[in-house]
């Protein structure tokens, strides 16, 4: 079926929930906000602005003269963690409980705002103490613990950029970002607990470093979270308490200019080499503490929020480290997985914390409705108020699983598109306000204007797929790619004029709301997470016995997508070469060194040929009809057409099982 035919059934969604009246009185965002904006785009981004605290005030709302490249508040000065922890202590909130961190073994630890300022404060000094300048570049490989929001906090605080790396990433993924930033420093753990065990994540920073791979790398700041056994490079290597112990606790937070770059995360393109997204200070940081103020929600001093949501991505860092610390938020963080030591786990913390809004992926919910009701019968679920879900599209029945299960029946849903690049949130039903329908993303936020549009670049009416644009620059929007303004310029504005490309494929029902169809370029999407497809074949063509491979997204009701691959071996090692399965192992073992656990290939077949067009592209469809199990579509375009047979005959023979 294809994804037009299933939007078409989608888009006679009838089901509608309304949020109940006291909830729609109680609501921070009222209806007339997006009367406010669409007043004064502008100006109302500016009322934003104006919620932080600035060391000095802006006068200019935007710039937008040297287009793409936006400037916002730009004449204005503020410090992202002055905003984020010294503002609320002043306001008295010293003692309001800014992280309840839950170890995956069960222990725990509490951080009032004052405990966080200070922590911060010394984290700032020593990083001064290892050299640490402005627009200085810090890499961090961290477990899901307090200190890594307190490193990027206090590296935030010296004007320093951070480049945080998933700790599920490879030696080698490290290795490459290490050096595109040219990073001088990095924070690290000698591990993490996971599924009952300390993972290792100190040996991978080594392996980054051996052979001066990273000469620009001073030192290596390592938390002692597991109490292992790990190499020690001295005059490199330093612990962390060692030297916060030593620190001085006093530090003054300097203004730097609302365009400052704050952070770089890479995330993947439709080529191999990965995209350092830059953000910037003042825009980022209204953006982020606007949505997740009014998409979620937030009383501050009486919710307890939960994103689920590592810092190693943009979630974690706009609706972790940012945007709720930016609100004065109570968050819960947790270091494990949700399975451990079983699926009740996150409804323990629930019931435990009295969560109040809940921020998690479809994949998950996913995981937890394959598991069944079952899981979160013994728990206490009735503190939730409202439910967040982002990463990747939610299906109605997952959705309604959700809203049934988890919410009780109460708790609006807030379906939130939007991307690394875009900072924020862009797209999201406001929850005092919204009559949600299961599965739609429904309608841009105040503030911003979206576009579905043809390949023209008109936009085309309700009821017709499209492709996602933004049609004008917003406050958290992507400065640029790291080291890369032609890079910038082409992904993302070229294909439309003055338009925003998302790689998203959309489309607007009879009432005006949004349904995301997926993405329209060669990038996966596999629980929530974003992977090229040239990254993966790269990495199989990296291993000596590979000769050529190509990779797809095959549906999967877990994880939305799975990577599946075809590869083609190389004859010269033919004798060296086991059973298929061994075949099989082996590469999926090589991917995930190459660039970690996730990228894995769910299935790898072995083929003899693959489908090329007359001009030597490979036609991914044909081989996504194959990864999907359905009959293969037209092969008139293929250079030689008999292929396909070859291809699905060697499979139907079971040679890859
Ligand atoms: C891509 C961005 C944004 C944080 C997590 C992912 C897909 C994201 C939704 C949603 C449908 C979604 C898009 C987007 N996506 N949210 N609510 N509904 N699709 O960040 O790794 O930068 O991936 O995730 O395809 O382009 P990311």
């Amino acid at each position: 079926m294809s994804a037009e035919h299933e939007i078409e059934n989608l888009l006679h969604e009838e089901r509608r929930f309304a949020p109940s009246k006291e909830f729609a009185a109680n609501a921070i965002a009222q209806p007339e906000i997006y009367q406010r904006a669409k007043a004064d785009r502008l100006e109302f981004w500016a009322e934003q602005a104006r919620n932080l605290h600035w060391h000095k005030p802006f006068t200019q709302t935007l710039d937008w003269s040297n287009a793409p490249f936006a400037k916002w508040f730009h004449d204005g000065e503020l410090n992202v963690s002055y905003n984020c922890l010294d503002r609320h202590v002043e306001a008295g909130w010293g003692k309001r409980v800014a992280l309840f961190f839950e170890g995956e073994r069960g222990d725990t630890k509490v951080y009032t705002y004052l405990d966080l300022l200070i922590e911060v404060k010394k984290a700032a000094n020593v990083l001064i103490k290892l050299g640490i300048q402005p627009g200085d570049r810090v890499a961090l490989y961290m477990p899901m613990i307090p200190e890594a929001i307190i490193a990027m906090q206090a590296v935030a605080r010296v004007g320093a950029v951070h480049s945080v790396v998933f700790g599920g990433f490879s030696a080698d993924s490290l290795a490459s970002r290490i050096q595109d930033a040219g990073a001088k420093l990095v924070i690290t753990a000698d591990g993490g607990y996971r599924k009952g065990k300390a993972s290792l994540l100190k040996p991978a920073v080594d392996e980054a470093l051996a052979d001066n791979k990273c000469p620009t790398v001073e030192n290596v700041l390592v938390v002692n979270r597991t109490n292992s056994e790990v190499a020690w490079e001295e005059g490199r290597d330093l612990w962390w308490e060692e030297q916060l112990n030593l620190a001085d606790r006093e530090h003054v937070a300097q203004g730097f200019n609302a365009e400052h770059p704050l952070f770089i995360l890479y995330t993947s393109g439709t080529t191999g080499k990965p995209k350092g997204i830059l953000h910037s200070s003042g825009g980022y940081l209204t953006q982020t503490a606007y949505t997740h103020k009014n998409v979620f929600d937030l009383h501050e001093g009486q919710d307890v929020y939960w994103c689920t949501a590592d810092v190693g991505w943009i979630t974690g860092h706009s609706y972790v480290v940012y945007g709720p610390l930016a609100n004065g938020a109570t968050q819960v963080i947790y270091e494990g997985t949700p399975d451990s030591p079983d699926w009740g786990r996150w409804w323990d913390i629930v019931q435990k914390y009295h969560v109040n809004i809940l921020y998690t992926a479809p994949t998950a919910i996913r995981s937890f409705m394959k598991i069944g009701q079952s899981v979160t019968t013994h728990y206490d679920l009735s503190s939730i108020r409202v439910l967040g879900s982002v990463g990747e599209p939610i299906n109605p029945e997952a959705w309604m699983w959700y809203r049934e299960v988890i919410g009780g029946n109460k708790a609006p849903i807030v379906d939130t598109w939007w991307q690394t690049e875009t900072g924020a949130i862009m797209v999201s039903p406001l929850p005092g306000i919204t009559a949600t329908k299961p599965g739609s993303a429904h309608v841009a936020l105040p503030g911003i204007e979206i576009g579905i549009v043809n390949d023209e670049g008109v936009e085309v009416g309700p009821g017709h797929g499209g492709y996602l644009t933004i049609k004008e620059p917003w406050p958290s929007m992507l400065r640029g790619i790291w080291g890369d303004p032609e890079r910038y310029k082409e992904t993302y504005w070229s294909r439309f004029e003055g338009k925003y490309f998302a790689g998203d494929g959309a489309k607007f029902d009879a009432d005006g709301d949004l349904w995301l169809l997926g993405r329209v370029d060669d990038v996966m999407n596999v629980s929530g997470h974003r992977l090229s497809t040239a990254e993966i074949e790269s990495a199989l063509v990296s291993h000596p016995f590979v000769a050529e491979a190509a990779v797809v997204g095959a549906k999967d009701e877990t994880t939305g997508q799975a990577v599946v691959a075809f590869v083609i071996l190389r004859s010269s090692h033919q004798d060296q070469i086991g059973s298929d399965q061994d075949t099989s192992k082996m590469l999926r073992d090589h991917v995930a060194k190459e660039i970690g656990p996730i990228a894995k290939p769910r299935t790898i077949f072995v083929v003899s040929e693959l489908p090329k067009t007359r001009s030597g592209k490979i036609m991914r469809r044909l081989l996504r009809d194959v990864a999907e199990d359905r009959p293969i579509g037209d092969v008139t375009t293929l250079a030689d057409s008999s292929v396909m047979d070859t291809i699905t005959g060697r499979i139907n023979a079971g040679a890859n099982d």
